[in-house]
């Protein structure tokens, strides 16, 4: 990649000194922009683009020193070196401290000073080309990718458009495999805030008990383990975006930490005493049933209204009739290529198995449906035989409607599905008692008696959280 050049900020108040070394420096190619002093230096890089600074310690009004120390903290990428009169240890000391990368001690041989402005240099190179190949990753998330032309897309790229200029903060609630992830990455790319970082942390794939260290970082000795001090995510997302995913699986204790977080950006590591401030936007997601996971206790309501500044809740697949012939088409594309194939094309009868299926896994699933046709199909037609068989996959998860083929009683007949149905959730939720009660639209109490009463055990490392008297039933 190869790095334009912007001009470099000379200060120096000796007219003398601007002048020479303007012109041994445009004979080496540099353009030179040259000030008197060091107010007039900030008025320049509050407008115009430098690569680096070169400045003189003793400055009429505001100090060398203090130009570079004020530059530290408000543009601590930039390349700085200070030219000092005497050649003493405790000048380099205090140029150094005060924030430049280098230093030139007067008088200096010409290759001395362009051995240290090439440094500087190939600096300023190093931490553009990081930001540009930083920009390229979040490019990846645009409003391109998020493909479909029924009424809610559009609605959806709309808002995410309007929204994302600002510094909202965003809830986005959906099934799983709806493309929340896309949605959010697609808000930070087209935000003020896309050159700077975007972190994201799965808030379910982090054990419980590392969560928050990852997230606010800890101290050294804060908990077995703690070997040394690390900083948070919510550090490296500073000046960026931080993408909590997963946000209904985060424990309630973290959930008090991250409201404060929110109110303003405020913070301790775990195991410290220190409060740090950090200036991050926050969008969070969900695939829970975030209603009912507030009802149960298991989510604090203050939370979800501070974080439900704007919503989106991107629809169900089977909700958005065309999309999936054309999302079913936008995939066929990517693997028929990624596989090496000629462009496939969905037979009629192919595309209307595809528009009956109730794709609980939603655009996840497609995809995988449609690499698994592309992997099968021999040539350039998709028929239905490269389709999976949809009715059985509803029946072995359980969702079917159910076929009554039983010539039992009917109350034995209607225990014995009420059996399959609750065993089959808890399975499918991992003996979440929480979890299974929300999915069938049951108490927990209810939950409890009806297994109690079928003979239905819980498994032993199931997780359990106390009820909350008189909150329900
Ligand atoms: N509208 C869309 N256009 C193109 N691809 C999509 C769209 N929606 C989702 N996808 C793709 O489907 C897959 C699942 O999307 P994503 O990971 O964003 O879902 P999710 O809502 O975060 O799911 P989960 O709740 O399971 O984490 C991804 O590969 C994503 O690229
Ligand atoms: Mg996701």
């Amino acid at each position: 990649m190869s790095v334009p050049l912007p001009p470099l900020l000379l200060v120096d108040d000796e007219k003398n000194m601007r002048l020479s070394l303007q012109s041994i420096l445009a004979d080496e190619g540099y353009t030179v922009d040259a000030v008197e002093s060091a107010e007039e230096a900030l008025k320049r890089l509050a407008k115009d683009q430098y690569f680096m600074v070169i400045t003189d310690a003793h400055l009429d009004g505001m100090s060398g020193y203090d130009l570079l120390a004020k530059l530290k903290d408000q543009m601590p990428s930039l390349p700085t070196l200070m030219i000092t009169a005497y050649a003493t240890p405790k000048l380099a000391v205090d140029a150094i401290k005060s924030g430049a990368v280098d230093y030139l001690p007067k008088p200096f041989a010409p290759e001395e000073l362009f051995h240290a402005i090439n440094r500087c240099a190939e600096r300023y190179k190093l931490i553009w080309q990081n930001a540009a190949l930083r920009h390229q990753v979040i490019e990846g998330y645009s409003l391109d990718r998020i493909i479909g032309n029924s009424t809610q897309v559009q609605q959806l790229r709309q808002l995410i458009q309007t929204v994302a200029p600002t510094d909202a903060t965003v809830l986005i609630l959906g099934e799983s495999g709806t493309g929340k992830e896309l949605i959010a990455g697609a808000v930070h790319s087209l935000s003020n805030r896309r050159a700077e970082t975007y972190v994201r942390i799965n808030c379910a794939a982090i054990p419980e008990t590392l969560l928050e260290s990852e997230l606010f970082g800890h101290e050294k000795g804060a908990f077995t383990g703690a070997l040394k001090q690390k900083s948070g995510r919510v550090e490296e997302a500073d000046g960026g975006t931080i993408f909590l995913d997963e946000i209904g699986d985060m424990s309630r204790p973290l959930q008090a930490k991250l409201l404060r977080f929110l109110e303003d950006g405020s913070f301790t590591r775990v195991g410290g005493n220190e409060e740090l401030r950090v200036n991050v936007r926050l969008i969070a997601a969900t695939n829970r049933n975030i209603v009912s996971a507030i009802r149960n206790n298991e989510f604090r309501e203050d939370l979800f209204h501070r974080l439900n500044v704007v919503q989106f809740r991107p629809a169900p697949l089977r909700d958005r009739g065309d999309d999936i012939p054309l999302l079913a088409g936008h995939f066929l594309k990517i693997f028929a290529a990624s596989l090496k194939k000629p462009p496939a094309h969905l037979s009629p009868a192919a595309r209307q198995r595809l528009l009956g299926h109730s794709w609980p896994g939603n655009v996840r699933e497609l995809k995988n449906v449609i690499e698994r046709a592309v992997i099968l199909a021999p040539d350039e037609e998709i028929l239905p035989s490269h389709l999976p068989d949809f009715e059985l996959e509803a029946r072995l998860r359980g969702d079917e409607k159910f076929t009554i083929s039983t010539n039992k009683p009917l109350d034995e007949a209607l225990s014995d599905y009420e059996k399959q149905l609750i065993t089959q959730t808890l399975e499918r939720n991992n003996y979440s008692i929480n979890k299974t009660a929300e999915s069938l639209q049951v108490t927990r109490h209810a939950l409890r008696y009806r297994m109690q009463r079928l003979n239905i055990s819980n498994d032993p490392n199931a997780e359990e959280v106390p009820e909350t008297v008189g909150q329900e039933d």
